[in-house]
């Protein structure tokens, strides 16, 4: 597989203004694909729509949810970048990243003042960029308390990037801290998971109250997209009453895709391959190429 680069194939203004729109390849959706958004070095004018993938509870697959989009959309031919906010990095090395390969990572890019895109590193699928993540993030929400717009850094550091893609997804780590606030703040959608086991919506108001609170005071356009329900037991009764809650609770905004508790999701990570490479066949395969046709039917649908 060829690698992409950080800037996408258009390397110059005049080849990017020639492509105006794309077809949506293989589903019938047509894309338009250049809007109104400036600041493009290449002269490629694309609305970027960015999707935090969020949930304070650790391990409700967050990663395998972020990941495995990122990798469907880029598999259709759209450009994605994967940004990868968790110092456990895990969405780093679940794309392939070989860490020889990194040099600069987000925590450069949101502490120490480096280029966000000296941070964009391809991924080894065609389309897919990453901003790799490393443990030295894990003191950043310490650091970031006494910097100047503490929360905003990240989507002051995306400027100048983002517009090199459709698609921006940003994985979040298990917390609610500056990390997660500069997310929110950066995002225009929210992607939540939530896992089928017990105490499923265990620390939800808390989020909720946090996604109200950073839209209200930081970033008015911030929307719940959708909410994803993962590791679904079709064995057991506890997995369908979750599935129940969880739609009573959240009503439409929950995701008609359920993705199924399956192996070859939980083994795919350490072949640093997304499942649609890993096992393309396999349930969770599917489910998530299902989920990523839902987010971008929303995309296509959110901006006009
Ligand atoms: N549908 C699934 N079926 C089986 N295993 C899964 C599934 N989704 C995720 N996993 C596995 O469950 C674990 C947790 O998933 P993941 O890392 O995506 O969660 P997370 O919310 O990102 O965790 P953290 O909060 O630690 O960042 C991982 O080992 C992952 O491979
Ligand atoms: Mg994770």
């Amino acid at each position: 597989m060829a690698g992409s680069s950080a800037y996408g194939e258009q390397k110059t203004p005049g080849d990017a203004v020639q492509e105006p729109r794309r077809e949506g390849i293989k589903h019938g959706w047509i894309w338009p694909v250049s809007r109104g958004v400036s600041g493009n070095v290449w002269g490629r004018v694309v609305l970027s729509l960015k999707f935090a993938v969020v949930n304070q509870k650790g391990g409700v697959g967050k990663t395998t949810t972020a990941v495995n989009i990122a990798a469907c959309l880029a598999t259709e031919g759209e450009r994605v970048l994967l940004v990868d906010m968790d110092p456990q990095a895990n969405a780093t090395t679940g794309c392939g990243l070989d860490r020889k390969q990194i040099r600069t990572t987000i925590y450069d890019a949101l502490i120490g003042g480096a280029p966000m895109e000296e941070a964009v590193t391809p991924s080894p699928l065609s389309n897919l960029d990453v901003v790799p993540s490393t443990l030295d993030l894990a003191g950043a929400d310490i650091e970031l308390i006494s910097m100047i717009s503490r929360e905003s850094r990240l989507k002051n550091a995306l400027v100048g990037v983002e517009e090199r893609y459709r698609w921006v997804f940003i994985d979040c780590p298990p917390a609610l801290g500056l990390l997660t606030i500069n997310v929110l703040t950066a995002a225009d959608f929210a992607l939540i998971p939530i896992q089928c086991e017990y105490y499923a919506l265990e620390g939800i108001s808390q989020l909720l109250r946090t996604i109200e609170l950073v839209r209200r005071e930081l970033n008015p356009r911030l929307e719940i997209a959708k909410v994803i329900l993962t590791m679904f037991d079709y064995r057991t009764k506890l997995s369908q009453d979750v599935v129940r809650e969880v739609r009573e609770f959240f009503g439409e905004l929950v995701s008609p895709t359920v993705v199924p508790r399956n192996v070859r999701l939980s083994e795919a990570p350490s072949h640093g391959l997304p499942v649609i490479e890993y096992d393309p066949r396999s349930k969770g395969a599917e489910s998530y190429r299902r989920l990523a046709l839902e987010v971008m039917r929303f995309g296509q649908e959110r901006s006009g």
